[in-house]
């Protein structure tokens, strides 16, 4: 685990809600205030905290400066859609490859696997053949050779790395996917 940008407000928040209960819990003893009140602002604080947004852990900008690593997803078999937000469920992304070595790392992940596996590229209701990273909202520049996208695809990868179109709402459709983490 790794410490998140937006964490730093968080805890900083954290601690002025410690400081604030440890003071009103002095005012308490010295003045009598009724413990209600106490409980209601330790509430106000923890509702703030978890409202902490979550997803999206990265700016773009600090991508070239940290180093990428992909795995499977252990939530199992789902539609495109319930394979980006497990990425997210799992602190990683759906993954993306921005370089030949990094599909080179996809490949050897799934090499050998008896199924295809989800990855972030997808150009459902863009009305273009061009990819978008659902990941990163950035486009897709690197391709496998010899992948040619229909409109409205979810892109799947096989175990020879070969880049596949998949039809985004058939829900028949479920597979394994590959989430990406920055280190
Ligand atoms: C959905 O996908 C399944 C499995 O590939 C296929 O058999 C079925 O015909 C598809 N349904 C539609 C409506 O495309």
């Amino acid at each position: 685990m790794f410490v998140k940008n937006g964490s730093v407000p968080a805890v900083v928040l954290m601690l002025a809600c410690i400081g604030l209960a440890l003071a009103l819990n002095v005012v308490r003893e010295e003045q009598a205030v009724p413990v209600k009140e106490t409980v209601s602002i330790g509430k106000l604080c923890l509702a703030k905290d978890v409202a902490e947004p979550h997803a999206r852990f990265l700016e773009p900008a600090n991508y070239g400066v940290r180093k990428k690593k992909f795995t499977i997803g252990t939530g199992g078999v789902g539609t495109f859609f319930r394979a980006w937000r497990n990425c997210i469920d799992e602190d990683k992304s759906l993954a993306t490859t921005d370089s030949e070595e990094e599909q080179h790392a996809i490949e050897r992940l799934v090499a050998r696997q008896d199924t295809e596996y989800w990855i972030a590229a997808t150009n459902l209701g863009s009305g273009t053949p061009e990819l978008t990273w659902i990941t990163t909202d950035l486009v897709v520049k690197t391709t496998p050779r010899n992948f040619n996208q229909v409109p409205d695809t979810c892109v799947s990868v096989d175990p020879d790395g070969i880049w596949k179109n998949n039809d985004c709402f058939n829900i028949s459709i479920v597979l394994p996917y590959i989430c990406e983490e920055y280190f």
